[in-house]
């Protein structure tokens, strides 16, 4: 059999106290895995947790732009089965922009993940996986974010190379579309958002903006089908055929 049951198995979410991460974690759980969820506010987490209402989950407060602060938490979170890291917040904008924005995404999501793999790897079981965050503006860029497309171009290859890297440990990753999330794009206001997702309603296939939950189930895909590694499977409505 190539897929693996997440019962009895133990998955670290970094960035996992909303969105993505979170609706992840739910779909683990019933699953009947234990979870760590890690993300900056522990209120959030706490949140989380309540909302989860497992006793199968633990919270960390962790800033995953700080290496150390990484590194402590894989030491304290000990042996594990699936990574997941889609925890990060950044902006974007175009060629002219400062130094601070064109370098936000690989500060915000690019170097932490890296780090991440780096010192979780050690501690990830032989039969387990881990899946990094991309996103599939990295491969239908939009016209004002030509670092942030290659942030998320750099992430799809770093995945492939950390398959060959980590064997038998897998590595794959998930390259959503736009899907309805509280997540901080350039902060906008909700106005800005909903003009975004009714533009990209029309700019996709499937006509609509996904969910967190379709999001989290294909991540839930990667980490137990057994035969898939060095992947990155684009959750996104179909928008990069358009
Ligand atoms: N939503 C979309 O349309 C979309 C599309 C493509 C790709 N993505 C990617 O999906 C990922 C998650 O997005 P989402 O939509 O699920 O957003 P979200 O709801 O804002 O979730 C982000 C999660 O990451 C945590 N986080 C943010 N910065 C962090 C940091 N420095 N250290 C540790 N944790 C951090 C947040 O908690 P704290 O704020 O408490 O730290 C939260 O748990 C992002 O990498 C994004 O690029 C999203």
């Amino acid at each position: 059999m190539s897929t693996i049951s997440l019962k009895n198995q133990r998955i670290v979410i970094i960035g996992g106290s909303s969105g993505i991460g979170l609706a992840t974690a739910q779909q683990a759980i019933e699953q009947g895995a234990a979870v760590v969820l890690a993300g900056r506010s522990k209120e959030k987490l706490l949140q989380a947790q309540q909302y989860l209402g497992s006793d199968a989950i633990e919270i960390y407060p962790l800033d995953n732009r700080d290496e150390q602060q990484l590194q402590a938490f894989f030491e304290h979170v000990g042996s594990f089965d699936h990574l997941f890291t889609p925890g990060a917040s950044y902006v974007r904008g175009p060629i002219s922009s400062s130094s601070e924005i064109a370098h936000s995404c690989f500060n915000a999501k690019f170097w932490p993940q890296y780090n991440a793999v780096k010192y979780a790897s050690p501690y990830i079981n032989p039969t387990g996986s881990i899946v990094l965050m991309s996103g599939a503006f990295g491969q239908r860029p939009l016209a004002d974010g030509a670092s942030y497309a290659a942030c998320n171009g750099a992430i799809e290859s770093l995945g492939k190379a950390l398959a060959v890297e980590l064997s038998p440990i897998r590595v794959n990753v998930i390259s959503p579309g736009t899907i309805r999330t509280s997540f901080n794009w350039e902060g906008a206001k909700q106005e800005v958002r909903d003009e975004s997702y009714d533009h990209y309603t029309k700019i996709n296939i499937v006509g609509r903006v996904g969910t967190a939950a379709e999001a989290a189930h294909t991540t839930i895909y990667l980490m137990t089908n057994n035969y898939t590694t060095g992947s990155t499977l684009f959750p996104d409505g179909g928008y990069i055929l358009r």
